[in-house]
């Protein structure tokens, strides 16, 4: 269906390119019956697409201590978190099906290796205090990107952002507050909340993307205004907004080179490991087979909704036909 869409376009583009990328310059909305290039609609089914399938790989790592929540309250806080990515995943799959690709086939293409899922649900979530350095430094980049992102070019991707970055602001904050709790605690669980915020400190930064040197498709899709900031750019608000929380928390980041930079007005701070990034972009991350092989099960273990509800829908049209 993607690929019919695709040839539909008319040939002669550049005149059509040209009053496309004015109306991108003047701050219009494109939406889906208008006439796009094809290298836009594809860029933005790569990044809708992978946005949404890291939506719904991230409840994993979550998923996974809600019945181990240490509180009554704590377990129906993060329920609520879970359940909130599932729509987050819905949005975005619905608006990344206006470009004419639909959910069963980006499914496919996550499935079978096509299709990408954000580095950071590749790494374990190992004890609760997990659970606020998730909420708190995740969340809390996923914002970072996402809060520009309701400025996007494409109407359906920005519409979904505005209510899916006001559910990441409470993420954020329940995550904080439980890593409020654990690091004005016993010795036991501050140690616990600074060993969480040394192993998500780097994998949380690699979230932006390689640095903007390696970043493939960052000049285009700035251009498109698919993209409104440099990774570098959303990487370095992160680390200036993260290190005082640190800090009022009482926990120390775990990069000795970290220091604020008075001519810059922003702190210096050590790059993250990028070898291990692009590993795990490859499919070898602590948790990368686990994650697609659980997706796997669930959409082998769905087929047969998906079919009946098909098979539902068919049956309606004939009824409809032959009234
Ligand atoms: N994880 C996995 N792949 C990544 C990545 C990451 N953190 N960062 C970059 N990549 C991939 C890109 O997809 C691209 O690979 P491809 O060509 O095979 O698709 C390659 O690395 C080169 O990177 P670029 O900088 O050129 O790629 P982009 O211009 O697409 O920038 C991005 C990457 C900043 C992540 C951008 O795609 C983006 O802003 N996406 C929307 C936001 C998003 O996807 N967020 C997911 C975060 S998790 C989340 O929101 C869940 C919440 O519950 C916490």
């Amino acid at each position: 269906m993607y690929a019919q869409m695709v040839k539909s376009e008319p040939h002669d583009q550049s005149a059509e390119a040209e009053a496309f990328q004015a109306r991108i310059d003047a701050g219009e909305k494109i939406e889906p019956q208008d006439w796009m290039p094809d290298g836009y609609r594809k860029t933005l089914i790569r990044q809708i697409g992978q946005h949404a399938h890291s939506e719904i790989v991230g409840q994993l790592p979550e998923g996974n201590w809600i019945t181990r929540a240490p509180t009554l309250e704590r377990k129906a806080i993060l329920l609520a978190k879970v359940q909130d990515e599932a729509g987050h995943g819905l949005y975005l799959y619905c608006a990344a099906e206006t470009l004419g690709v639909s959910r069963d086939e980006m499914t496919e293409m996550l499935l079978d290796g096509r299709m990408k899922y954000s580095s950071i649900f590749s790494y374990p979530t190992l004890t609760w205090a997990d659970m606020g350095a998730v909420g708190w430094l995740v969340d809390g980049a996923a914002i970072m990107n996402q809060v520009p992102l309701q400025r996007t070019s494409y109407g359906p991707y920005a519409r979904a952002m505005v209510r899916v970055c006001k559910e990441e602001s409470f993420h954020q904050r329940q995550g904080f507050d439980i890593m409020m709790k654990m690091a004005k605690g016993t010795q036991a669980q501050k140690k616990m909340a600074q060993d969480a915020l040394n192993r998500f400190w780097y994998p949380s930064l690699m979230m932006f993307g390689p640095s903007d040197a390696e970043s493939v498709h960052s000049a285009q899709s700035m251009a498109w205004k698919i993209k409104m900031n440099s990774n570098d750019e959303l990487r370095q608000k992160f680390v200036d907004q993260t290190v005082p929380q640190a800090e009022y928390l009482g926990l120390t980041v775990p990069d000795p080179d970290l220091k604020w930079n008075e001519d810059r007005g922003h702190y210096d701070f050590s790059e993250p490991d990028w070898s291990e990034f692009f590993d795990v972009l490859k499919g070898n991350g602590p948790c990368s087979v686990d994650r697609i092989e659980t997706r796997k099960k669930a959409w082998d273990d769905g087929a047969w909704f998906r079919d009946a509800m098909v098979a539902h829908a068919e049956k309606h049209k004939t009824k409809v036909a032959a009234e």
